[in-house]
């Protein structure tokens, strides 16, 4: 193994982080360290400065016009997990997709086995995009949510969210929209989406710490919202009563304040300067150009793209920096360990949290060579990376072909 490691794992977690946003967190560890909610003191007004801060930066970032519609959360598996059981009651119907995540997969199969509700999953296709068609098809009289990411954490590909708005109207349920992984690298605006929950992580393309996620509700979902956990809110603390106001009543317990200031001062980065939004695209083009005729690796998810000879700039409107491979004659695992061994470079591999997608794309769910390898480079991977990568992933594919 020659020279520094190189990070490809960006969709699970980014690094290196927003810098600005680290200094930021590290000076208020050493400067300040107060809670918010708590205390008057000097200190304790400046935590309840950092917090109100971060939700202005992300409310503005998300196209919200109200700061306190933003609640903290610890990541976007909290966030997913408060909005659902935020909102949903006893008979509710919910129409998900065959691409989410584990964090939204999870809490409706245990609120379904429990009895509570009924979930239907629509299709994808071989892109990993949610079908609108099959959502369509599944809605009824009872369907209360529909949930939808804004991007495949498996094949990278951006959902389209307007007809998905146009159907939760139709059938008039709210839209859940899962951008974990879109925030920080592609826009998103809640209210020209017509979106009633959004939730997301703070820690991938947005840059803060990890630890952190955040949940956006609209004031019609945020006047009837059941809380995931009770506690201290610093708040009303006369009364026992469990009735808090929003974004206090999903904020219960001592608050992650150098995960926020990070995330407040990630944000602002950001609205500063949106061209960083984008400062992927660069090295992510390589990525894919370089490796979509690489023997051994299949590119997932690209073919209408790669038949056009169309890998630029437009579709990357509707990427962000995921690349999956099927892997030919070996397994993606065994690909991740060698790269890791014997070259530094650090790639996932595996069905990556997000089980009911792989059919769709060509993949298997279960075995060694299940799954894809993935690699996901960020804002800060540089073109250099992206050749060691390519060097490496030649001789290993050649070496085992
Ligand atoms: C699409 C998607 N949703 C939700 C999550 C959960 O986010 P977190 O890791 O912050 O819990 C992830 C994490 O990888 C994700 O990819």
């Amino acid at each position: 193994m020659s020279g520094a490691r190189i990070y490809l794992d960006n969709a699970a977690t980014s690094w290196p982080k927003c810098k600005p946003a680290v200094e930021a967190a590290v000076d208020f560890i050493n400067n300040c360290g107060a809670t918010s909610g708590r205390g008057t003191y000097t200190s304790g007004q400046l935590a309840d400065r950092w917090l109100s801060r971060a939700r202005l930066a992300l409310s503005q970032l998300i196209g919200a016009d109200n700061a306190n519609c933003i609640a903290m959360c610890s990541s976007g598996t909290h966030a997913l997990n408060a909005a659902l059981r935020g909102v949903l009651k006893a008979g509710d119907h919910v129409i998900a997709t065959r691409a989410e995540h584990n964090s939204v997969l999870r809490p409706l199969e245990w609120l379904k086995h429990h009895g509570d509700i009924t979930v239907d999953y629509a299709e994808v296709d071989g892109c990993g995009r949610p079908q609108i068609a099959s959502a369509a098809g599944l809605a009824s009289d009872a369907t209360r949510l529909i949930c939808v990411g804004h991007a495949s954490n498996v094949t990278g590909a951006v959902t389209d969210l307007q007809p998905w708005q146009e159907l939760a109207s139709q059938c008039s349920a709210k839209l859940l929209v899962d951008a974990s992984q879109t925030l920080g690298y592609q826009s998103i605006n809640v209210k020209d989406s017509s979106i009633d929950l959004l939730c997301a992580a703070g820690h991938k393309g947005l840059g803060g710490l990890q630890g952190t996620g955040f949940l956006y509700a609209t004031e019609e979902i945020r006047i009837d919202f059941t809380p995931l956990m009770l506690g201290g809110t610093g708040l009303r603390s006369e009364s026992i009563a469990p009735v808090q106001p929003w974004p206090n009543v999903v904020e219960a317990g001592n608050l992650n304040l150098p995960g926020i200031v990070s995330m407040a001062v990630a944000a602002e980065t950001l609205l500063r300067d949106q061209t960083r939004i984008g400062c992927w695209r660069d090295a992510f083009t390589q990525l894919v150009s370089n490796t979509q005729n690489t023997p051994g690796l299949n590119l997932v998810g690209w073919a209408d793209e790669i038949a056009s000879d169309h890998l630029l700039p437009e579709s990357l409107d509707q990427r962000i920096p995921v690349a999956s491979y099927h892997v030919v004659h070996s397994s993606p695992h065994d690909l991740a360990a060698i790269l890791n061994d014997f070259h530094g470079i650090e790639v996932r591999a595996g069905l990556h949290c997000a089980g009911l997608i792989h059919p769709s794309i060509g993949g298997g769910t279960s075995g060694t060579d299940s799954g894809t390898l993935r690699v996901s480079p960020g804002h800060h991977t540089t073109s250099d990376e992206i050749d060691r990568f390519t060097l490496a992933i030649n001789e290993i594919t050649t070496a085992i072909a």
